[in-house]
């Protein structure tokens, strides 16, 4: 091997672990056992969270308009952006303590502007399946990785009250069918107004 070569492979090396170290400049130190998988996912997951939270917000303005006068669902939806919010800082401290790359995305805005009770609840659901499906695809990655902190973080602090709330939205939307456009709705709102919250 030519000395040429030898150099010029050096000096190939150098760039190249050069550049590495600038791309991976917010790695910290302190990382351990965190999986660059679960790093994507967990930051996917909280722009997930954020965007249920900015859906929920647009709900409980809407029942809050004037014209629209359910303040049972405005409280309902109120309660829910706030558990999502607050989702979104836990997920956002445990990237942290785990010493990843918080990365905030663009979130999207709310499909409608105006909503039947119908769909404002079934599009509840399907963003609280959505993002029940996401959580259970990092607790998969950990565990495939054994990354068993992020498996038992999810698993015990987001899995359980997922379920609850798919339960509650399910139920709840079979008995918005039974009462839409008829006074049914108003005794459900009452119910909404009254519905103890539980800090999740
Ligand atoms: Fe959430």
């Amino acid at each position: 091997m030519s000395l040429m070569r030898i150099i010029g492979g050096s000096f190939v090396s150098f760039v190249e672990n050069f550049s590495h170290r600038r791309l991976r400049s917010c790695t910290s130190l302190g990382r351990s056992n965190y999986h660059p998988e679960c790093e994507q996912l967990i930051n996917k997951q909280i722009n997930l969270e954020l965007g249920a939270a900015y859906f929920y917000c647009s709900l409980q303005h809407y029942y809050d308009r004037d014209d629209v006068g359910l303040p049972g669902f405005s409280t309902f939806f109120k309660h829910e952006a706030r558990e999502e919010l607050t989702h979104a800082q836990k997920l956002m401290q445990f990237q942290r303590e785990r010493g990843g790359d918080l990365k905030l995305q663009d979130i999207n805005a709310p499909l409608h502007r105006d909503w039947s009770h119908c769909e404002s609840i079934a599009e509840s659901l399907k963003v609280e399946k959505t993002i029940t499906e996401s959580l259970e695809k990092i607790a998969e990655t950990a565990d495939l990785n054994k990354d068993y902190y992020t498996n038992d973080f999810i698993i015990s602090r987001f899995l359980p009250s997922q379920y609850k709330d798919i339960k509650f939205l399910a139920s709840l939307l079979a008995r918005i069918q039974m009462a839409e456009g008829n006074v049914g709705v108003l005794l459900i709102d009452q119910e909404l107004a009254r519905r103890k919250i539980i800090d999740k």
